[in-house]
């Protein structure tokens, strides 16, 4: 079968993670889409940057209007609203279906794009924007769509999660911590935006909107972040038994003012509560429904290569739609092991 052509608009950390994804694993991709990904541009803003050697120089290019409407497939990783935003309503009214990490254009712009989608029947997927690795954006639009969900509780920021927690376990000062979310990989190309809890508030808006079916948008949620926290009120927190951590609550409210309250601030959780025990830049969202009770989605949330590994899932996803209608392939090989011993679990 014919290859589909991938455009990557943007190569900053998890750019670079989903080049080195799909060159590593291109015979694998191949056979779980049923037809070769081919990479065929990535716009930069400065193709001459120093950049990791996995990102093919050749393919690197200013012009991202002609990369994105001229692809199959587009990935979008450039965050910020414009020119993202024209380029992935340009994409898919060319007829690509598109792939973004970016929260705060799905917060500000979701339904428009939403609409651009469905007009020219092609995917928008959107997993990597909101808790990176964690599949919380298909568990709660697909997995949870036949229930009615009541509220949604989530860490959903990972930088501030592992300042809070290098507050709290080595008592280390709060900008020192940042600049190692910073080195890391986890905050974004302005780290305010996680401090003032601006991303999470991005993320709770696409949760809201999914869990609660209606537009919320970041106007709609209120925040307030972590700048003030020091490490006295950490110590504080600890010595009664409590974490601080930052946030993100979207419920349904029944009552004289029927509607979704959204908001993101730091609270100071009990312990024993599951969501104290989420570390370092892990994330966790916390879903309760009516029929399916209590679910918690938990893993990496922040991230060069966990993001990137949710941008190929909907990549593979989207790309299997176009050439298969959205079947999986059928596995040909059997490959099963007889049955685990008890020293191999
Ligand atoms: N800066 C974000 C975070 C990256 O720390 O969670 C993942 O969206």
């Amino acid at each position: 079968p014919e290859s589909l052509r991938v455009a990557l608009l943007g190569c900053g950390t998890v750019g670079t993670e989903v080049v080195r994804l799909v060159t590593s694993l291109g015979p694998e991709l191949t056979s779980r889409v049923g037809a070769p990904l081919e990479l065929s541009g990535i716009a930069v803003r400065d193709p001459d940057a120093a950049r990791d050697p996995v990102v093919p120089r050749d393919l690197l290019t200013t012009d991202a209007e002609s990369l994105a409407t001229g692809a199959d497939l587009v990935i979008e990783l450039m965050g910020g609203i414009e020119p993202a935003r024209s380029l992935v309503l340009a994409a898919l009214r060319s007829g690509a279906s598109v792939v973004t990490g970016n929260k705060a254009l799905l917060a500000a712009h979701g339904p428009e794009l939403y609409e651009a989608a469905d007009a020219a029947g092609v995917d928008l997927a959107f997993e990597a924007a909101v808790a990176g690795a964690v599949p919380v954006v298909r568990g709660v639009r697909e997995s949870l769509a036949g229930d009615r969900i009541t509220r949604v509780l989530g860490i959903v920021n990972g930088t501030t999660n592992y300042v809070l927690d290098e507050m709290t376990t080595t008592g280390e000062g709060f900008d020192v911590a940042l600049g190692r979310a910073q080195d890391l990989g986890y905050a974004e190309a302005d780290p305010t935006e996680d401090v003032e809890g601006l991303d999470a508030a991005a993320k709770a808006a696409i949760l809201a909107s999914l869990a609660f079916h209606t537009r919320v948008s970041m106007s709609d949620v209120v925040v307030e972040g972590i700048r003030d926290i020091t490490v006295d009120d950490v110590d504080a927190a600890t010595r009664a038994g409590f974490v601080i951590k930052l946030l993100a609550v979207a419920e349904r409210r029944r009552g004289r003012r029927d509607g979704i309250a959204v908001r993101v601030n730091p609270v100071l959780l009990p312990v024993s509560h599951p969501l104290s025990s989420v570390h370092g830049a892990f994330n966790a969202v916390y879903v309760e429904a009516e029929a399916a009770g209590q679910l918690m989605f938990y893993g990496p949330g922040a991230g060069g290569a966990p993001t990137a590994a949710a941008v190929l899932g909907d990549v593979v996803v989207a790309a299997r739609r176009r050439v298969l209608g959205g079947r999986a392939p059928v596995e040909s090989a059997h490959a099963a092991l007889p049955m685990l011993g008890p020293d191999e679990v």
